[in-house]
């Protein structure tokens, strides 16, 4: 039998008095890929926030499990520890720090160190970058530069990489990927897959032909807070030839 990584139970979330998720269950299981889509305002980038613990939201029902574990009481700082990944967006506050100092800092919490040195983490980062196809000198960079679209995604990748998650929660930018932006994300994806198999994914887009590349177990469509219908990427085909009006009729 499979092991179930995160499981979501009828979960119910606010935000400021306002729902937004209204019984969302879910189990992805060791090594799988579940993809979430959904119109704008579905709930998606809450439900990522949710999991990840964030403390705008307010659960008024429902569990989530990480490996049959309650995670309820769990800060966000425990989540990350515990391997829940979400690419940290880094605000302002983070001004002048690098995508290696970064990284060092964030490889330390998620392994309960105190430090780590700035040698090892360059190492396993420079062996990253080279099999994710990146420029070294994106190492250097800082985090708060005005990253583009595709740079934003290889920061995430290389994060997911290196932080050797649980279960990766990944949520598409809303304004919207490039193709260059989408192959870093579906090379990403698949390569780090191959280095850790037991990874569960749990990926928010809205692009069919990443979802065609990535091959995920299952497609999740979320509408106004529900998931409406699950099933596989043949379900991402009809929503790119129908759009969600369908689904829209069934929530409602
Ligand atoms: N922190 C928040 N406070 C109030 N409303 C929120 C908050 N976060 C999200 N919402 C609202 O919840 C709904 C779902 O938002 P979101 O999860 O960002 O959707 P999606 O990612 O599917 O586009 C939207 O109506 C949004 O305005
Ligand atoms: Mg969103």
């Amino acid at each position: 039998m499979s092991t179930a990584l995160l499981e979501l139970r009828d979960l119910h979330v606010e935000a400021d008095g306002a729902p937004i998720l209204r019984g969302v269950s879910l189990v992805v299981n060791e090594g799988e890929v579940h993809a979430l889509m959904g119109p704008n305002g579905a709930g998606k980038s809450t439900l990522a926030n949710v999991i990840m613990g964030h403390p705008g939201y307010q659960v008024t029902a429902g569990e989530i499990f990480l490996r049959g574990e309650n995670i309820a009481t769990w800060t966000s700082d425990e989540r990350a520890r515990h391997g829940i990944f979400l690419a940290f967006q880094y605000p302002e506050a983070i001004s002048g720090v690098s995508v290696i100092q970064f990284l060092r800092q964030a490889i330390a919490a998620r392994k309960g160190l105190e430090e780590l040195s700035v040698l090892e983490v360059r190492l396993d980062l420079a062996e990253w970058m080279d099999r994710l196809g990146m420029d070294p000198a994106f190492a250097e960079r800082h985090l708060n530069e005005g990253f583009s679209g595709g740079e934003r995604k290889r920061n995430e990748i290389l994060q997911m990489a290196l932080l050797e998650p649980v279960i990766a929660l990944l949520d598409e930018t809303d304004s919207g990927l490039d193709i260059d932006a989408l192959r870093v994300v579906a090379r990403g994806v698949r390569t780090v897959r191959e280095e850790h198999p037991a990874m569960g994914v749990l990926l928010v887009t809205h692009y069919v032909k990443l979802l065609e590349e990535i091959e995920p177990e299952q497609v999740h469509i979320l509408v106004d807070g529900r998931i409406v219908e699950s099933g596989d990427v043949s379900l991402a085909t009809r929503i790119e030839e129908g759009g969600y009006d369908s689904w829209r009729a069934v929530s409602a």
